[in-house]
Protein backbone atom coordinates (compact mmCIF):
# COMPACT_ATOMS: atom_id res chain seq x y z
CA UNK A 1 0.00 0.00 0.00
CA UNK A 2 0.92 3.39 -0.78
CA UNK A 3 0.97 6.87 1.57
CA UNK A 4 -1.58 8.80 0.35
CA UNK A 5 -1.30 12.11 2.58
CA UNK A 6 2.20 12.31 4.38
CA UNK A 7 2.25 15.00 6.65
CA UNK A 8 5.55 15.98 8.55
CA UNK A 9 6.47 18.05 10.96
CA UNK A 10 3.89 20.04 11.10
CA UNK A 11 3.18 22.64 13.68
CA UNK A 12 1.14 25.44 14.65
CA UNK A 13 1.50 27.90 17.10
CA UNK A 14 -1.45 30.58 18.31
CA UNK A 15 -0.86 33.24 21.01
CA UNK A 16 -0.15 31.12 24.24
CA UNK A 17 -0.98 28.17 22.97
CA UNK A 18 0.73 25.39 20.38
CA UNK A 19 -1.69 23.59 18.82
CA UNK A 20 0.33 21.94 16.96
CA UNK A 21 4.24 20.97 17.18
CA UNK A 22 6.22 17.35 15.74
CA UNK A 23 3.11 16.23 14.04
CA UNK A 24 4.07 13.41 11.60
CA UNK A 25 1.28 11.45 9.67
CA UNK A 26 0.84 9.12 7.26
CA UNK A 27 -1.97 7.89 5.82
CA UNK A 28 -2.98 4.82 3.47
CA UNK A 29 -5.01 5.07 0.09
CA UNK A 30 -8.45 3.19 0.66
CA UNK A 31 -8.09 3.34 4.73
CA UNK A 32 -10.49 4.52 7.15
CA UNK A 33 -8.17 6.56 9.94
CA UNK A 34 -9.07 7.32 12.65
CA UNK A 35 -7.27 10.67 15.05
CA UNK A 36 -8.23 10.73 18.99
CA UNK A 37 -7.44 12.62 21.72
CA UNK A 38 -8.48 14.57 24.52
CA UNK A 39 -10.06 18.04 23.99
CA UNK A 40 -7.58 20.23 23.21
CA UNK A 41 -5.26 17.59 21.74
CA UNK A 42 -4.99 19.18 18.23
CA UNK A 43 -7.06 17.11 15.85
CA UNK A 44 -9.28 19.84 14.56
CA UNK A 45 -6.49 22.26 14.39
CA UNK A 46 -4.66 19.42 12.31
CA UNK A 47 -7.18 18.42 9.72
CA UNK A 48 -7.78 22.45 9.07
CA UNK A 49 -4.44 22.44 8.26
CA UNK A 50 -4.50 19.26 5.90
CA UNK A 51 -8.00 21.42 4.34
CA UNK A 52 -5.86 25.03 4.16
CA UNK A 53 -8.06 26.46 6.54
CA UNK A 54 -5.12 27.31 8.80
CA UNK A 55 -1.66 27.94 7.54
CA UNK A 56 0.97 26.04 9.96
CA UNK A 57 4.06 28.09 10.68
CA UNK A 58 6.40 24.34 10.49
CA UNK A 59 5.87 21.41 8.39
CA UNK A 60 5.76 19.85 4.54
CA UNK A 61 2.15 17.81 3.27
CA UNK A 62 2.52 15.66 0.50
CA UNK A 63 -0.88 13.94 -1.02
CA UNK A 64 -0.01 11.01 -3.65
CA UNK A 65 4.23 12.05 -3.63
CA UNK A 66 3.22 15.74 -4.35
CA UNK A 67 4.39 18.11 -1.72
CA UNK A 68 1.53 20.58 -1.41
CA UNK A 69 1.49 23.47 -0.21
CA UNK A 70 -2.57 25.37 0.62
CA UNK A 71 -3.08 28.45 0.94
CA UNK A 72 -7.04 28.19 1.37
CA UNK A 73 -9.90 25.08 1.02
CA UNK A 74 -9.74 25.87 -3.01
CA UNK A 75 -6.16 24.61 -2.83
CA UNK A 76 -7.27 21.62 -0.89
CA UNK A 77 -10.21 21.00 -2.89
CA UNK A 78 -8.12 20.89 -6.01
CA UNK A 79 -5.56 18.51 -4.38
CA UNK A 80 -8.88 16.26 -4.00
CA UNK A 81 -9.17 16.58 -0.39
CA UNK A 82 -12.36 17.53 1.38
CA UNK A 83 -13.60 18.39 4.69
CA UNK A 84 -17.27 18.05 6.35
CA UNK A 85 -16.50 19.93 9.44
CA UNK A 86 -17.82 19.69 13.33
CA UNK A 87 -20.86 21.85 12.86
CA UNK A 88 -22.94 21.57 9.34
CA UNK A 89 -22.72 24.86 7.38
CA UNK A 90 -25.46 24.36 5.22
CA UNK A 91 -28.29 26.91 3.79
CA UNK A 92 -31.58 25.95 5.38
CA UNK A 93 -33.55 27.10 2.92
CA UNK A 94 -32.20 25.57 -0.11
CA UNK A 95 -32.80 22.47 -1.84
CA UNK A 96 -30.07 19.55 -1.53
CA UNK A 97 -29.47 20.19 -4.82
CA UNK A 98 -28.60 23.73 -4.58
CA UNK A 99 -26.85 23.07 -1.25
CA UNK A 100 -24.27 21.01 -2.77
CA UNK A 101 -23.92 23.33 -6.47
CA UNK A 102 -23.27 26.09 -3.84
CA UNK A 103 -20.03 27.53 -3.85
CA UNK A 104 -18.63 25.23 -6.34
CA UNK A 105 -16.43 26.57 -8.63
CA UNK A 106 -18.03 28.54 -10.84
CA UNK A 107 -15.72 28.05 -14.47
CA UNK A 108 -16.90 24.40 -14.08
CA UNK A 109 -20.25 25.13 -14.55
CA UNK A 110 -19.96 28.45 -16.63
CA UNK A 111 -21.75 31.83 -15.25
CA UNK A 112 -25.16 29.64 -15.56
CA UNK A 113 -25.25 26.78 -13.21
CA UNK A 114 -26.80 23.82 -15.05
CA UNK A 115 -28.92 22.25 -12.89
CA UNK A 116 -30.05 19.24 -14.69
CA UNK A 117 -26.38 18.20 -15.64
CA UNK A 118 -25.44 19.03 -11.47
CA UNK A 119 -28.24 16.97 -10.66
CA UNK A 120 -27.53 14.24 -12.98
CA UNK A 121 -23.68 14.17 -11.83
CA UNK A 122 -25.52 14.39 -8.01
CA UNK A 123 -27.69 10.85 -8.81
CA UNK A 124 -24.61 9.14 -10.20
CA UNK A 125 -22.74 10.25 -6.82
CA UNK A 126 -25.37 9.04 -4.49
CA UNK A 127 -26.05 5.92 -6.69
CA UNK A 128 -22.20 4.51 -6.47
CA UNK A 129 -21.57 5.27 -2.54
CA UNK A 130 -24.78 4.37 -1.88
CA UNK A 131 -25.78 7.65 -0.23
CA UNK A 132 -29.40 8.31 0.87
CA UNK A 133 -30.25 11.70 -0.63
CA UNK A 134 -32.86 13.38 -2.85
CA UNK A 135 -31.52 16.59 -4.88
CA UNK A 136 -34.82 18.10 -4.51
CA UNK A 137 -35.69 18.11 -0.87
CA UNK A 138 -35.59 21.06 1.12
CA UNK A 139 -33.12 21.08 3.47
CA UNK A 140 -35.09 21.79 6.56
CA UNK A 141 -36.80 18.85 6.31
CA UNK A 142 -33.54 16.74 6.98
CA UNK A 143 -32.31 15.40 10.28
CA UNK A 144 -28.60 15.57 11.43
CA UNK A 145 -28.12 12.47 9.41
CA UNK A 146 -29.68 13.50 6.40
CA UNK A 147 -27.58 16.51 6.58
CA UNK A 148 -24.25 14.65 7.08
CA UNK A 149 -24.65 13.00 4.07
CA UNK A 150 -25.64 16.00 2.33
CA UNK A 151 -22.25 17.48 3.72
CA UNK A 152 -20.29 14.30 2.47
CA UNK A 153 -22.31 14.48 -1.05
CA UNK A 154 -21.02 18.29 -1.33
CA UNK A 155 -17.69 17.19 -0.75
CA UNK A 156 -17.41 14.32 -3.33
CA UNK A 157 -19.31 16.40 -5.93
CA UNK A 158 -16.05 18.62 -5.42
CA UNK A 159 -14.00 15.47 -6.79
CA UNK A 160 -12.87 15.09 -3.33
CA UNK A 161 -10.51 11.28 -2.88
CA UNK A 162 -9.51 11.98 0.40
CA UNK A 163 -12.40 12.92 2.97
CA UNK A 164 -11.86 14.69 6.38
CA UNK A 165 -15.17 14.31 8.90
CA UNK A 166 -14.36 15.83 12.34
CA UNK A 167 -16.71 14.22 14.97
CA UNK A 168 -19.17 12.92 12.43
CA UNK A 169 -20.77 11.16 15.00
CA UNK A 170 -21.17 13.37 18.03
CA UNK A 171 -24.27 14.33 16.77
CA UNK A 172 -25.93 11.15 15.23
CA UNK A 173 -27.70 8.46 16.95
CA UNK A 174 -26.71 4.50 16.65
CA UNK A 175 -28.81 3.51 13.98
CA UNK A 176 -27.45 6.64 12.20
CA UNK A 177 -24.08 5.77 12.86
CA UNK A 178 -24.53 2.31 11.35
CA UNK A 179 -25.57 4.12 8.11
CA UNK A 180 -22.37 6.60 8.06
CA UNK A 181 -20.33 3.64 8.61
CA UNK A 182 -21.69 1.71 5.81
CA UNK A 183 -21.59 4.98 3.55
CA UNK A 184 -17.39 5.40 4.40
CA UNK A 185 -16.82 1.92 4.06
CA UNK A 186 -18.65 1.92 0.42
CA UNK A 187 -16.22 4.83 -0.28
CA UNK A 188 -12.86 2.89 0.78
CA UNK A 189 -14.06 0.98 -1.48
CA UNK A 190 -13.98 2.72 -4.09
CA UNK A 191 -10.70 3.62 -3.40
CA UNK A 192 -11.12 6.73 -1.59
CA UNK A 193 -9.32 7.61 1.87
CA UNK A 194 -10.97 8.60 5.31
CA UNK A 195 -9.73 10.66 7.57
CA UNK A 196 -12.22 11.07 10.63
CA UNK A 197 -12.04 12.64 14.59
CA UNK A 198 -14.19 10.99 17.62
CA UNK A 199 -14.44 10.95 21.08
CA UNK A 200 -16.27 7.62 20.77
CA UNK A 201 -13.35 4.55 21.28
CA UNK A 202 -15.84 1.93 20.66
CA UNK A 203 -16.62 3.07 17.47
CA UNK A 204 -12.98 3.91 16.55
CA UNK A 205 -11.51 0.13 17.12
CA UNK A 206 -14.71 -1.14 15.37
CA UNK A 207 -14.17 0.90 11.98
CA UNK A 208 -10.80 1.82 11.45
CA UNK A 209 -7.81 0.36 9.51
CA UNK A 210 -5.55 2.78 11.64
CA UNK A 211 -5.49 4.91 14.49
CA UNK A 212 -3.69 7.66 15.38
CA UNK A 213 -3.41 9.04 19.04
CA UNK A 214 -2.60 12.98 19.98
CA UNK A 215 -1.36 14.31 22.86
CA UNK A 216 -1.28 18.12 23.45
CA UNK A 217 -0.47 18.88 19.82
CA UNK A 218 1.65 16.32 18.63
CA UNK A 219 1.53 12.89 17.49
CA UNK A 220 2.21 10.01 20.17
CA UNK A 221 0.99 6.59 18.68
CA UNK A 222 0.06 5.15 15.92
CA UNK A 223 -2.41 1.79 16.50
CA UNK A 224 -4.20 -1.20 14.68
CA UNK A 225 -7.42 -1.45 16.36
CA UNK A 226 -6.96 -5.64 16.28
CA UNK A 227 -3.57 -4.74 18.68
CA UNK A 228 -5.26 -2.55 20.60
CA UNK A 229 -7.71 -1.81 24.03
CA UNK A 230 -9.97 0.90 24.55
CA UNK A 231 -8.19 1.01 27.73
CA UNK A 232 -4.54 1.30 25.98
CA UNK A 233 -6.51 4.11 23.62
CA UNK A 234 -7.21 6.45 26.82
CA UNK A 235 -4.30 6.27 28.36
CA UNK A 236 -2.09 6.76 25.31
CA UNK A 237 -4.38 10.03 25.31
CA UNK A 238 -4.15 11.34 29.16
CA UNK A 239 -0.73 10.56 29.04
CA UNK A 240 -1.64 8.32 32.54
CA UNK A 241 -4.58 6.78 33.74
CA UNK A 242 -8.30 7.23 34.04
CA UNK A 243 -10.45 8.92 36.62
CA UNK A 244 -13.29 6.60 37.15
CA UNK A 245 -16.52 8.65 37.36
CA UNK A 246 -18.46 8.33 40.41
CA UNK A 247 -21.75 7.31 41.35
CA UNK A 248 -24.17 8.30 44.48
CA UNK A 249 -27.16 6.58 45.97
CA UNK A 250 -30.35 7.43 45.42
CA UNK A 251 -31.35 10.43 47.39
CA UNK A 252 -34.48 11.59 45.17
CA UNK A 253 -36.84 14.15 47.40
CA UNK A 254 -40.51 14.68 47.60
CA UNK A 255 -40.14 18.55 45.54
CA UNK A 256 -41.32 18.51 42.66
CA UNK A 257 -38.91 20.92 40.48
CA UNK A 258 -40.93 19.84 36.90
CA UNK A 259 -44.35 18.91 36.51
CA UNK A 260 -45.51 18.72 33.22
CA UNK A 261 -49.65 17.39 33.11
CA UNK A 262 -51.06 17.06 29.71
CA UNK A 263 -49.20 18.80 27.67
CA UNK A 264 -49.50 19.01 23.86
CA UNK A 265 -47.56 21.37 21.79
CA UNK A 266 -48.90 22.41 18.12
CA UNK A 267 -47.05 24.27 15.69
CA UNK A 268 -47.93 27.33 13.79
CA UNK A 269 -48.31 24.92 10.50
CA UNK A 270 -50.77 23.15 12.55
CA UNK A 271 -48.42 19.74 13.13
CA UNK A 272 -48.40 18.72 16.32
CA UNK A 273 -45.29 17.78 18.10
CA UNK A 274 -45.91 16.99 21.20
CA UNK A 275 -49.01 15.24 22.53
CA UNK A 276 -50.27 14.72 25.97
CA UNK A 277 -46.71 14.39 27.94
CA UNK A 278 -46.80 13.98 31.26
CA UNK A 279 -43.42 13.98 32.99
CA UNK A 280 -41.96 14.76 36.52
CA UNK A 281 -38.87 15.31 37.95
CA UNK A 282 -38.44 15.40 41.85
CA UNK A 283 -35.55 17.48 43.52
CA UNK A 284 -31.97 15.24 43.95
CA UNK A 285 -33.25 13.16 40.89
CA UNK A 286 -31.95 12.76 37.72
CA UNK A 287 -34.42 11.76 34.56
CA UNK A 288 -33.11 10.47 31.58
CA UNK A 289 -35.28 11.67 28.46
CA UNK A 290 -34.08 9.21 26.10
CA UNK A 291 -34.68 9.41 22.20
CA UNK A 292 -33.61 9.49 18.57
CA UNK A 293 -33.61 13.53 17.93
CA UNK A 294 -35.61 14.98 16.07
CA UNK A 295 -38.79 13.06 17.95
CA UNK A 296 -39.80 16.32 20.00
CA UNK A 297 -36.71 16.83 22.55
CA UNK A 298 -35.88 20.39 21.62
CA UNK A 299 -39.88 21.54 21.66
CA UNK A 300 -40.34 19.81 24.83
CA UNK A 301 -36.80 21.94 26.34
CA UNK A 302 -38.09 25.33 24.75
CA UNK A 303 -41.29 24.68 26.10
CA UNK A 304 -39.85 24.02 29.87
CA UNK A 305 -37.66 27.30 29.70
CA UNK A 306 -40.79 28.93 28.36
CA UNK A 307 -39.34 29.81 25.30
CA UNK A 308 -42.28 28.42 23.53
CA UNK A 309 -45.91 27.68 25.53
CA UNK A 310 -48.07 24.61 25.18
CA UNK A 311 -51.20 24.44 23.37
CA UNK A 312 -52.61 22.31 25.97
CA UNK A 313 -51.57 20.97 29.30
CA UNK A 314 -49.60 22.81 32.07
CA UNK A 315 -45.81 22.97 32.69
CA UNK A 316 -44.70 23.76 36.55
CA UNK A 317 -40.72 24.99 36.69
CA UNK A 318 -39.69 25.43 40.69
CA UNK A 319 -43.47 25.66 41.47
CA UNK A 320 -44.38 27.91 38.65
CA UNK A 321 -46.06 27.70 35.73
CA UNK A 322 -44.53 28.95 32.65
CA UNK A 323 -47.82 29.92 30.74
CA UNK A 324 -47.19 33.22 33.04
CA UNK A 325 -43.50 33.29 33.30
CA UNK A 326 -40.80 35.00 31.16
CA UNK A 327 -37.59 32.63 30.42
CA UNK A 328 -35.83 35.58 32.19
CA UNK A 329 -37.99 34.82 35.57
CA UNK A 330 -37.43 31.05 35.25
CA UNK A 331 -33.90 31.16 34.38
CA UNK A 332 -33.46 33.45 37.32
CA UNK A 333 -35.37 31.14 39.70
CA UNK A 334 -33.06 28.52 39.54
CA UNK A 335 -33.00 26.77 36.53
CA UNK A 336 -29.38 25.78 34.40
CA UNK A 337 -29.50 25.07 30.85
CA UNK A 338 -26.99 23.18 28.66
CA UNK A 339 -28.36 23.42 25.28
CA UNK A 340 -27.46 20.89 22.38
CA UNK A 341 -26.06 23.51 19.99
CA UNK A 342 -23.17 25.19 21.48
CA UNK A 343 -21.81 27.27 18.97
CA UNK A 344 -25.66 29.10 18.45
CA UNK A 345 -27.25 28.82 21.46
CA UNK A 346 -24.89 29.33 24.49
CA UNK A 347 -21.45 31.25 23.69
CA UNK A 348 -20.86 34.69 22.41
CA UNK A 349 -17.68 33.06 19.55
CA UNK A 350 -16.04 36.76 19.10
CA UNK A 351 -16.36 37.72 22.90
CA UNK A 352 -13.89 36.87 25.54
CA UNK A 353 -14.36 33.77 28.11
CA UNK A 354 -15.14 35.52 30.59
CA UNK A 355 -17.89 37.82 28.97
CA UNK A 356 -19.07 34.36 27.96
CA UNK A 357 -19.46 33.72 31.65
CA UNK A 358 -22.45 37.18 32.26
CA UNK A 359 -24.26 35.02 29.02
CA UNK A 360 -27.38 34.12 30.21
CA UNK A 361 -26.52 35.40 33.76
CA UNK A 362 -26.29 38.90 33.81
CA UNK A 363 -29.50 39.09 36.53
CA UNK A 364 -27.87 36.98 39.01
CA UNK A 365 -24.97 36.56 41.58
CA UNK A 366 -22.08 36.80 41.30
CA UNK A 367 -22.45 38.80 38.02
CA UNK A 368 -24.88 41.37 39.06
CA UNK A 369 -23.79 44.31 41.94
CA UNK A 370 -27.46 45.88 41.39
CA UNK A 371 -28.17 47.12 38.30
CA UNK A 372 -24.37 46.53 37.23
CA UNK A 373 -22.26 43.90 35.92
CA UNK A 374 -19.99 43.44 38.38
CA UNK A 375 -16.19 42.13 35.85
CA UNK A 376 -14.36 41.22 38.53
CA UNK A 377 -16.79 38.53 39.80
CA UNK A 378 -17.32 37.17 36.26
CA UNK A 379 -13.22 36.53 35.94
CA UNK A 380 -13.34 35.61 38.91
CA UNK A 381 -15.87 32.95 38.16
CA UNK A 382 -14.75 32.36 35.07
CA UNK A 383 -11.11 31.22 36.52
CA UNK A 384 -12.68 29.29 38.93
CA UNK A 385 -14.66 26.82 36.35
CA UNK A 386 -11.59 27.08 34.25
CA UNK A 387 -10.24 24.99 37.21
CA UNK A 388 -12.63 22.84 38.19
CA UNK A 389 -13.94 21.91 34.61
CA UNK A 390 -10.77 21.32 33.62
CA UNK A 391 -11.04 23.75 30.51
CA UNK A 392 -7.87 23.92 28.69
CA UNK A 393 -7.34 27.70 27.11
CA UNK A 394 -4.49 30.21 27.87
CA UNK A 395 -6.73 32.34 29.95
CA UNK A 396 -9.95 34.10 30.42
CA UNK A 397 -9.31 36.89 28.41
CA UNK A 398 -9.19 34.54 24.94
CA UNK A 399 -12.17 34.89 22.40
CA UNK A 400 -14.53 31.70 22.64
CA UNK A 401 -13.74 30.32 18.99
CA UNK A 402 -9.94 30.12 20.53
CA UNK A 403 -11.29 26.92 22.41
CA UNK A 404 -11.22 23.12 20.86
CA UNK A 405 -15.06 22.30 20.54
CA UNK A 406 -14.78 20.15 24.08
CA UNK A 407 -13.32 23.04 26.18
CA UNK A 408 -16.10 25.14 25.13
CA UNK A 409 -18.50 22.62 26.07
CA UNK A 410 -16.81 21.99 29.16
CA UNK A 411 -17.04 25.67 30.51
CA UNK A 412 -21.03 25.84 29.28
CA UNK A 413 -21.61 23.23 31.21
CA UNK A 414 -19.43 24.85 34.77
CA UNK A 415 -21.34 28.42 33.55
CA UNK A 416 -24.58 26.54 34.22
CA UNK A 417 -23.80 24.59 36.97
CA UNK A 418 -22.59 27.70 38.44
CA UNK A 419 -25.12 29.52 40.53
CA UNK A 420 -26.71 26.78 42.57
CA UNK A 421 -29.63 25.87 39.85
CA UNK A 422 -32.52 23.63 41.78
CA UNK A 423 -33.18 22.46 38.13
CA UNK A 424 -30.25 21.57 35.94
CA UNK A 425 -32.19 20.96 32.03
CA UNK A 426 -29.05 19.43 30.39
CA UNK A 427 -29.27 18.43 27.07
CA UNK A 428 -26.49 16.13 25.08
CA UNK A 429 -24.14 17.68 27.60
CA UNK A 430 -20.84 15.64 26.91
CA UNK A 431 -21.72 16.20 23.04
CA UNK A 432 -18.05 16.49 21.62
CA UNK A 433 -15.94 15.82 25.00
CA UNK A 434 -13.22 13.17 25.45
CA UNK A 435 -13.74 10.54 27.79
CA UNK A 436 -11.66 12.60 30.69
CA UNK A 437 -14.03 15.30 30.23
CA UNK A 438 -17.16 13.16 29.80
CA UNK A 439 -16.46 11.96 33.34
CA UNK A 440 -15.77 15.50 35.05
CA UNK A 441 -18.91 16.59 33.53
CA UNK A 442 -20.97 13.27 35.05
CA UNK A 443 -19.14 13.70 38.17
CA UNK A 444 -20.99 17.17 38.40
CA UNK A 445 -23.75 15.77 37.13
CA UNK A 446 -23.86 13.79 40.18
CA UNK A 447 -22.83 15.99 42.71
CA UNK A 448 -25.71 17.96 41.69
CA UNK A 449 -28.18 15.82 42.00
CA UNK A 450 -26.86 14.53 45.74
CA UNK A 451 -27.11 17.94 46.52
CA UNK A 452 -30.86 17.99 46.01
CA UNK A 453 -30.64 19.29 42.45
CA UNK A 454 -33.12 18.19 40.06
CA UNK A 455 -31.73 17.28 36.24
CA UNK A 456 -33.65 16.35 33.50
CA UNK A 457 -30.58 14.58 30.81
CA UNK A 458 -31.59 14.76 27.28
CA UNK A 459 -29.28 12.52 25.45
CA UNK A 460 -29.00 9.59 22.46
CA UNK A 461 -26.03 8.04 24.18
CA UNK A 462 -27.57 5.07 25.94
CA UNK A 463 -24.18 4.71 27.87
CA UNK A 464 -25.09 8.53 29.46
CA UNK A 465 -28.58 7.50 30.10
CA UNK A 466 -27.61 4.02 31.80
CA UNK A 467 -24.77 5.51 33.64
CA UNK A 468 -26.58 8.72 35.42
CA UNK A 469 -30.37 8.04 35.07
CA UNK A 470 -32.33 7.10 38.46
CA UNK A 471 -35.41 7.15 36.04
CA UNK A 472 -35.45 6.65 31.58
CA UNK A 473 -38.53 8.59 29.88
CA UNK A 474 -38.48 7.32 26.56
CA UNK A 475 -39.95 9.88 23.81
CA UNK A 476 -40.80 8.98 20.53
CA UNK A 477 -42.87 11.03 17.74
CA UNK A 478 -43.85 13.87 20.21
CA UNK A 479 -45.43 11.19 22.54
CA UNK A 480 -43.42 9.80 26.13
CA UNK A 481 -43.98 5.95 25.11
CA UNK A 482 -42.12 4.61 28.27
CA UNK A 483 -40.70 5.25 31.82
CA UNK A 484 -38.43 2.46 32.31
CA UNK A 485 -36.07 1.62 35.75
CA UNK A 486 -32.25 1.89 34.12
CA UNK A 487 -31.45 -1.34 36.62
CA UNK A 488 -34.25 -3.50 35.29
CA UNK A 489 -33.50 -2.52 31.60
CA UNK A 490 -30.87 -3.72 28.93
CA UNK A 491 -29.68 -1.27 26.42
CA UNK A 492 -31.38 -3.06 23.83
CA UNK A 493 -34.99 -3.01 24.89
CA UNK A 494 -34.19 0.85 25.73
CA UNK A 495 -32.84 1.30 22.06
CA UNK A 496 -36.21 -0.48 20.34
CA UNK A 497 -38.62 1.81 22.65
CA UNK A 498 -36.78 4.62 21.08
CA UNK A 499 -37.16 3.28 17.73
CA UNK A 500 -41.51 3.17 18.59
CA UNK A 501 -41.04 -0.68 18.20
CA UNK A 502 -43.69 -1.89 21.13
CA UNK A 503 -41.66 -4.31 23.65
CA UNK A 504 -43.14 -7.73 23.10
N1 LIG B 1 -8.16 30.11 16.37
C1 LIG B 1 -7.50 29.79 17.49
N2 LIG B 1 -6.92 30.73 18.26
C2 LIG B 1 -6.26 30.42 19.37
N3 LIG B 1 -6.10 29.16 19.84
C3 LIG B 1 -6.66 28.17 19.12
C4 LIG B 1 -7.39 28.42 17.92
N4 LIG B 1 -7.82 27.24 17.43
C5 LIG B 1 -7.39 26.29 18.29
N5 LIG B 1 -6.70 26.84 19.31
C6 LIG B 1 -6.08 26.11 20.44
O1 LIG B 1 -5.32 25.04 19.92
C7 LIG B 1 -5.45 23.89 20.74
C8 LIG B 1 -5.91 22.70 19.90
O2 LIG B 1 -7.27 22.91 19.50
P1 LIG B 1 -8.06 21.92 18.57
O3 LIG B 1 -9.34 22.58 18.23
O4 LIG B 1 -7.18 21.49 17.46
O5 LIG B 1 -8.31 20.68 19.56
P2 LIG B 1 -9.10 19.31 19.32
O6 LIG B 1 -8.14 18.21 19.50
O7 LIG B 1 -9.85 19.37 18.05
O8 LIG B 1 -10.10 19.30 20.58
P3 LIG B 1 -11.66 18.86 20.72
O9 LIG B 1 -11.67 17.40 20.94
O10 LIG B 1 -12.09 19.57 21.98
O11 LIG B 1 -12.41 19.33 19.51
C9 LIG B 1 -6.39 24.24 21.86
O12 LIG B 1 -5.64 24.58 22.99
C10 LIG B 1 -7.12 25.47 21.34
O13 LIG B 1 -7.50 26.30 22.39
MG1 LIG C 1 -11.94 19.52 17.58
Amino acid sequence: MSSVVEIRGVAKRYPGVVANHDVNLQVEKGTIHAIIGENGAGKSTLMKILYGMVKPDEGSISVEGQQLLLKSPQDAIAAGIGMVHQHFMLADNATVLENVILGSEPTKFGIVIQFDQARQKLLEIAQQYGLDIDPNQSVSELGVGGRQRVEIAKVLFRGAKILILDEPTAVLVPQEVDELFDNLKELTKNGLTILFISHKLDEVLSISDDITVMRQGTTVASLKPSQTTKKQMAELMVGGELPAPRTGENRTSDVKVLDIKEVSYRRSDGREILHNVNLDLFGGEILGLAGVEGNGQSELIELVLGLIKPSAGSILVLGQDTATTTTREIRDSGVGYIPQDRSRDSLLMGAALWENRILGHQATAPMAKGLWIDKEAAKADSERIVREYDVRTPGINVMANALSGGNQQKFIVGREMSSSPKLIVAALPTRGVDVGAQAIIWDRLVEARIAGVGVLLISVDLDEIFSLSDRIAVIYNGQIVAVLDPRKTTPEELGLAMTGAKSA
